[in-house]
């Protein structure tokens, strides 16, 4: 089998590369500096595609500065709608299954309940709103498609909220935390054993295809998320961490309050249940 993986450098894409590859599956991994890796060059990414025939395309490249989107709106939908169009019609003009990826920001969070599948998307700000958009490129090209969406990732090496939080913990006597957004941190590697799961299921069914919520277990707030990275980290115990409600920062994008996901339905799919997040958490904490 041979998998084909778009944004290969970033959190979701060097995570699933390394893990395809330690399982014997003959994987391609691409990043913008490669021949028909950079997604918004339609043709070459069409040449390299028709060039190895993969069963499987992977699209983890994505515009995901979720600040940035508000002031390159037409950045984020060339890479997060039309590029991804682009990529649905090649995997369908291959016979090639698409695992794509989009988020919980395409709630607007204001419901109580864990989000499901069936509930009517409305995003709050143009990063969501693009990444609808692609969820509709993909649901309507006619590919095999699994969409999976995700939400809060993380994994060590890269920008994210956890490293970010390590980083406030080490540099600050005091840091001031979100306490009313709602989500589960989600590691990159579940993510990558999400998607193993997902594409030896897929490829034997393919009455599976359709969009999937996909998460790390249980559900916190951002505020007791950086709590509990303190408490792993005893060495700053004595930092203040003070609960402050998201109107307290005035950031370009607003962001929904709940971001839970209601991941029954990839659980009875395909059989596999993440890890909870706290767990995910820790081994991004303690990576060496
Ligand atoms: N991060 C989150 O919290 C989060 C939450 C919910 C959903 N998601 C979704 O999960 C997926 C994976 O996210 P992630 O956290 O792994 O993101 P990430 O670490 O930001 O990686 C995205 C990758 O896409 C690449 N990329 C951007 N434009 C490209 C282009 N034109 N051609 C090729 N590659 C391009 C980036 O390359 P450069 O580094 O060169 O820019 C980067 O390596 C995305 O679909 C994202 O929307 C993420």
């Amino acid at each position: 089998m041979r998998v084909m993986v778009f944004g290969a450098n970033g959190q979701v894409g060097r995570a699933l590369c390394k893990y395809l590859l330690s399982t014997g599956v003959d994987v391609r991994g691409l990043s913008r500096d490669h021949n028909g890796g950079d997604i918004l060059q339609l043709a070459d990414v069409e040449v390299a595609i028709s060039q190895y025939q993969p069963n499987v395309i992977v699209n983890a490249a994505a515009f995901t500065n979720v600040d940035l989107a508000e002031s390159q709106v037409e950045e984020a939908y060339a890479v997060n709608e039309a590029a991804v169009a682009n990529l649905a019609r090649c995997a369908k003009a291959v016979g090639a299954l698409l695992v794509h990826f989009s988020t919980d920001f395409v709630f607007d969070g204001i419901d109580e309940h864990p989000w499901g599948e069936e509930d009517r998307p409305n995003p709050l700000n143009a990063y969501g709103r693009s990444k609808l958009a692609g969820e509709k490129a993909v649901v309507q090209s006619g590919c095999r498609y699994v969409v999976l969406r995700v939400s809060w990732v993380h994994a060590p090496g890269h920008k994210n909220f956890i490293t970010s939080a390590m980083d406030w913990l080490k540099e600050k006597n005091s840091v001031r935390v979100v306490h009313d957004q709602w989500g589960s941190p989600t590691s990159a590697n579940d993510i990558a054993w999400a998607v193993k799961a997902v594409i030896d299921r897929a490829m034997r069914d393919s009455s599976v295809d359709g969009i999937y919520h996909f998460a790390n277990e249980g559900f916190t707030t951002r505020f007791d998320c950086v709590r509990f990275i303190a408490s792993q980290l005893h060495s700053r115990s004595n930092v203040e961490l003070v609960p402050v409600s998201s109107s307290t920062f005035k950031l370009p994008a607003q962001r929904p309050l709940n971001c839970r996901l209601d991941t029954g339905k990839f659980k009875r799919t395909f059989g596999y249940i993440a890890r909870s997040w706290q767990d995910g958490v820790r081994e991004t904490i303690f990576w060496k």
